[in-house]
């Protein structure tokens, strides 16, 4: 008998449950940096832990701990083992502090000067103004020197990505690399290193900013390749190193606008020889079908960080044609990024 009878009223009209969807990725971000400050990953060693015990190694209230644990499981960060402790998924092993890529790219996330940029995107997308100059009065790379914390949280993510490259970015890359080879905005050098490996009769420079090329990979340096590489400080809207065969630039337009991309280019393209190459590794955008979420998000934390954007690949041509140089082409560099070619006119 339905409890209804029981209690003597009708039972409610049948009524189809809402997508809650929307209303849980509202809430998402929200649980995941609750656990991320309070350090949870790296509390849960390997072995399943309960929620008392957590609480115990953590110093935290174990009735509220236990309910934001069970969202975790809930949303598929962490698991529940049959015994009710709670397990690492491979989405919470990757940020653990262990992780160097993944922690750093959460610890760059959830700083507080990134965060407040990401609260200013509505208002950003009514003036068209990136939210992080409108919000901290200045752009990212300024903001960086006076800020140690997304400074250090920024360089560590940079440095762990740049680490990250695939196999098959050098393998598109090492068959242009002959004479010498600038990296723009090469970071500490990790591309130019694996690059200069393949190519042993090319040159490098390493080409960044003052504050990063200070503290080079190691192998660049002072390593078995310092002969054969060159670290140059300066800043690519200025000028680029002068006479190489091969400019590249990885994941370095997306971080500036039309204007100054351009200007970028057009750098390169007088710096080098005639008939020099200019490879840019960049994510690009399809030109109409709805982009990956890692691809549309990639695109907003570009706008949001530094007011520009991923690009699709005739916008980059665009840019090419703008800057002088001639388009030869695009291929697939690795699952994520395409290689672009152009030389410099003879
Ligand atoms: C997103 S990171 C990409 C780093 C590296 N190319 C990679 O693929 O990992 C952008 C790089 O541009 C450098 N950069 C920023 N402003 C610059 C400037 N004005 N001139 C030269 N490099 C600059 C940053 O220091 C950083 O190393």
């Amino acid at each position: 008998m339905p409890d209804s009878a029981v209690l003597g009223h009708d039972a409610p009209a049948e009524q189809a449950a809402p997508d809650a969807a929307v209303f849980v990725a509202l809430y998402t971000g929200h649980v995941l940096r609750a656990g991320l400050r309070l350090g949870l990953p790296d509390a849960l060693g390997d072995e399943p832990a309960s929620a008392a015990e957590l609480a115990d190694r953590m110093g935290l209230d174990p009735r509220a701990l236990r309910r934001l644990l069970r969202a975790l499981v809930a949303l598929g960060f962490l698991d529940r083992t049959a015994d009710g402790r709670y397990a690492h998924t491979p989405r919470s092993q990757l940020v653990r502090a262990d992780d160097e890529f993944g922690r750093s790219l959460a610890a760059f996330a959830t700083n507080p000067a990134v965060e407040q940029a990401w609260h200013g995107l509505a208002e950003s997308v009514r003036t068209g103004r990136g939210p992080f100059a409108a919000h901290h009065g200045t752009d990212f790379y300024t903001y960086l020197s006076g800020d140690d914390g997304l400074s250090t949280a920024f360089r560590t993510a940079m440095r762990a990505g740049e680490e990250w490259i695939a196999s098959s970015e050098i393998e598109a890359l090492a068959q242009y690399a002959s004479g010498t080879v600038v990296d723009v905005g090469g970071n500490r050098g990790a591309l130019l290193r694996e690059l200069l490996m393949c190519a042993p009769r090319a040159r490098g420079i390493l080409f960044d900013l003052a504050s990063v090329v200070d503290d080079p990979d190691p192998e660049l340096r002072s390593g078995a390749l310092a002969d054969r590489c060159e670290l140059v400080a300066g800043d690519a809207r200025e000028s680029a190193p002068a006479g190489a065969d091969l400019y590249v630039l990885r994941a370095v337009l997306h971080n500036w606008d039309d204007e100054t991309a351009v200007r970028i280019l057009t750098n390169c393209a007088r710096a080098g020889r005639p008939g020099a190459r200019v490879a840019v590794i960049e994510m690009v955008l399809p030109e109409e079908a709805t982009p990956s979420p890692m691809a549309a998000v990639s695109d907003l934390d570009m706008f949001v960080l530094f007011g520009s954007g991923e690009r699709t690949e005739s916008e980059f041509v665009e840019l090419f044609r703008r800057a002088g140089l001639d388009y030869a082409g695009s291929r697939p560099a690795s699952g994520l990024t395409h290689l672009m070619e152009c030389r410099i006119p003879s």
